[in-house]
């Protein structure tokens, strides 16, 4: 019976590059849907960038463009990267579109027509400088429990303890450098907690097989901790969709990310030949699956099904969570060099049926974490799919050009093909059943010991003893049934290998393979073209190459700050971007030109110990920096030294933007004396390099350093 599939990976956030670890998800689930596809069943494979929030607010900000230029560049980026790896979505589309908003317009118009939205006022941290509320990712501070600087709200990456931002001591925000002050404001909710909707959860998850068993018992642990409402609103400023009658308010990333899903569908309809409400409304015969993640399967086990539910469309048919990538066994780590983009991939040239190939290899259809053993992918390359299947094409596509024509026997040999080769026909119903089942280990296994098979038939009748020997008739005979063996094998990779499959299928002469010709064979007489080549083997090199160029020098306190972290869905991850810059102030800066060698200072006497303590050194945080209105040189800066503020005027507006500086960390004299200047009072004094005719650079601090910390 043909099924009709509406089918999703989750939705990146729009403001970083695809990596490794998101190539599990989106490799997975295109192999799934190949299958799907070749099993003749209708399938739409939609997804979409996720481009709301904070954090890509910000960004964009400091890059001094719009958030609409942002996502956009990145979209292009996205796209690329998942051509690159043969990820085959019908539709890629954005949350930031007509679609996605008419549609969580609607559904939130729904909710709040059943009594299920909320507003209450709750109190958040909120930046005074920057005035706008802040995400609990957007907060450091001091370790309530060991102390330790520059932790984020919610954990404490050195002792690992958990607590809430207003647990954090000496607290800042992220963005400014502000001490955060506490306000209250309206924010609307969804009421999970009803009645109705817990009941309709528990049923959903609990019954049913929507969820895996793993899944279905964390959410169990969920429940059972309590189910909260949901808060989906967030104040201006914001980059999202404003609440329908609500100024100000917009909806939380995360309202209107999996309605994205159906947005990206509903533009796909759009062009034709896809009915929208058949796959969305109740009741039909469509199934709606999701691939995810497991660190986003509360989202989408809970908030997800219950905002379909009460707005009226269908429910999901499956939620398939997969584990996480590790590298080496170990967390991708940038400065491991194993924190590896897909980008990066693609530009050295490595082929990217490998990395697919070596995914499926490892997936299955459970929750557990899946490991990237550098040294096995090569090896597993180049044993298996080079040195089993691709050989077998290699071994009798030149026979059959330089002896006969290249054409294959001349009679059928069904019969025959089944006593030669037992079971490889067969076999076709197995490996489609693990495909379904996300079982793709056991389908590749499968498929390799049904390669191990053909190489035995041909090591046993040696073609190339029989073309010595001018047994032309056998030679024929059997180059013919091993390329028909290799058809068959091909039809079982193309799920994993697409665009090794279309190699196969011009030089065997066939139309595009489906599941279903796996019944026949290719007819007598058939004539083959030349033989293409179909896929090199991965050389070590290579992998070195990948793992230079992806390594980053960084400090410790950077290296940790791991995108893997469980708290990154309360807001979308802050990245390189929007991290204080004290590591990468440099970069930041504009591009100085090469400095000038500097003149020998005239020589200063020797001073003593006591006489440089008497400089109090601090470091600070430019918690705001700006133009000063008729001032030449100056910029004034606020500094955050962690206990106070000061304001100084520094001499830097020829060489600093002063939208990029904010937020990194200087050197300042906190005990000069204070001067009165025409724009106003200067309260000590930035330290900053320069010689005569050179560029003014401003000391950088190494991450880890706090506001207020003396400088000796
Ligand atoms: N934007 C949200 C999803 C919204 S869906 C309505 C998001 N984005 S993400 O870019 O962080 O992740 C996208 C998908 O990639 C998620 O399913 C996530 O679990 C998956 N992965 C991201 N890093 C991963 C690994 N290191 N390993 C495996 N999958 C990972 O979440
Ligand atoms: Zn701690």
């Amino acid at each position: 019976m043909s099924r009709r599939l509406l089918v999703t990976s989750a939705l990146p956030y729009a403001n970083g590059s695809i990596h490794f670890g998101h190539l599990v998800e989106y490799i997975q689930t295109d192999i799934w849907v190949r299958f799907q596809k070749m099993s003749g069943h209708e399938v739409h494979y939609v997804c979409a960038d996720d481009t709301h929030g904070t954090a890509i607010m910000l960004r964009a900000e400091k890059e001094g463009i719009t958030p609409e230029q942002l996502i956009d560049r990145v979209w292009r980026e996205h796209k690329r990267d998942f051509d690159g790896f043969l990820v085959g979505f019908d539709n890629y589309h954005s949350t930031h579109s007509d679609e996605t908003r008419a549609l969580s317009e609607g559904i939130y118009r729904a909710l709040k027509g059943r009594g299920l939205i909320d507003i209450r006022s709750v109190e958040q941290f909120y930046d005074p400088v920057k005035s706008m509320f802040l995400p609990d990712r957007f907060i450091k501070g001091e370790c309530p429990k060991c102390g330790a600087k520059d932790q984020y709200g919610d954990s404490c990456e050195v002792c690992g303890a958990t607590y809430t931002p207003t647990d954090l001591k000496n607290p800042y925000s992220v963005v400014s450098g502000a001490a955060p002050v506490r306000k209250a404001s309206d924010h609307y909710f969804f009421r999970l907690s009803a009645d109705e909707c817990k009941r309709f959860l528990e049923d959903w998850t609990q019954q049913g097989d929507h969820l895996q068993d793993e899944a279905r018992n964390k959410i169990r642990e969920w429940f059972d901790q309590g189910l909260n409402d949901w808060d989906i609103s967030r104040d201006a400023p914001y980059f999202g969709f404003e609440i329908p009658d609500a100024p100000g308010k917009y909806f939380y990333v995360w309202l209107d990310a999996p309605i994205g899903y159906l947005g990206s569908f509903r533009n796909l309809a759009a062009r034709g030949g896809v009915d929208f409400d058949a796959f969305t409304k109740p009741g039909g015969d469509t199934e709606m699956v999701h691939f995810i993640g497991k660190d986003i399967l509360y989202f989408h086990a809970l908030f997800w099904p219950a905002m379909l539910e009460y707005a009226g469309y269908r429910t999901p048919t499956k939620v398939f969570a997969h584990g996480f990538l590790t590298v080496n066994g170990e967390k991708m780590s940038k400065s491991r060099g194993t924190f590896i983009t897909a980008g990066s991939y693609l530009d050295l040239g490595l082929d990217p049926e490998w990395l697919r190939y070596y995914y499926a290899a490892k997936l299955g259809p459970t929750m557990e974490d899946i490991d990237l053993s550098l040294d096995d992918f090569v090896a597993r390359v180049n044993s298996d799919l080079v040195g089993k299947f691709v050989n077998i094409a290699s071994r009798a596509a030149g026979f059959i050009h330089k002896r006969f024509g290249g054409k294959l026997f001349s009679s059928r040999f069904t019969e025959r093909f089944e006593s030669e080769l037992p079971g490889l026909r067969e076999a076709a119903g197995v490996i489609a059943a693990h495909y379904d089942a996300r079982e793709f280990g056991k389908a590749l296994r499968e498929v390799m010991a049904l390669a191990d098979v053909v190489n035995q038939f041909v090591d046993k009748h040696q073609p190339w003893e029989l073309a010595k020997h001018n047994d032309t008739e056998q030679l024929h005979y059997v180059c013919s049934i091993v390329l028909n063996a290799f058809r068959l094998l091909t039809i079982y990779l193309k799920p994993v290998l697409p665009a090794v499959a279309a190699r196969a299928e011009a030089f065997l002469n066939v139309e595009p393979l489906t599941w279903a010709d796996a019944q026949t064979l290719l007819p007598a007489g058939h004539a083959i073209r030349p033989y293409e080549h179909l896929m090199t083997r991965v050389d070590q090199k290579q992998i070195a190459a990948l793992v230079e160029a992806n390594r980053e020098n960084l400090a410790p306190t950077a290296a940790t700050h791991s995108p893997q972290r469980h708290a990154q869905h309360q807001e979308n991850a802050v990245n390189e971007a929007t991290k204080p810059e004290t590591a990468t102030a440099a970069a930041t800066a504009p591009a100085p030109a090469a400095p000038a060698p500097a003149p020998a200072e005239a020589a200063t006497p020797t001073i003593s110990i006591d006489d440089f303590m008497k400089v109090d050194l601090r470091v600070a945080r430019v918690a705001r920096a700006e133009h000063v209105e008729g001032a030449e040189k100056l910029v004034k800066l606020t500094l955050d030294l962690g206990t106070e503020t000061r304001q100084v005027f520094a001499g830097i507006k020829a060489h600093y933007e002063p939208s990029k500086i904010e937020g990194r960390l200087v050197v300042m004299v906190a005990n000069l004396a204070p001067r009165k200047m025409r724009f106003g009072e200067s309260q000590g004094m930035v330290l900053a390099a320069s010689a005569d005719g050179s560029g003014v650079f401003l000391l950088d601090v190494d991450s880890g350093a706090a506001p207020g910390m003396r400088v000796k």
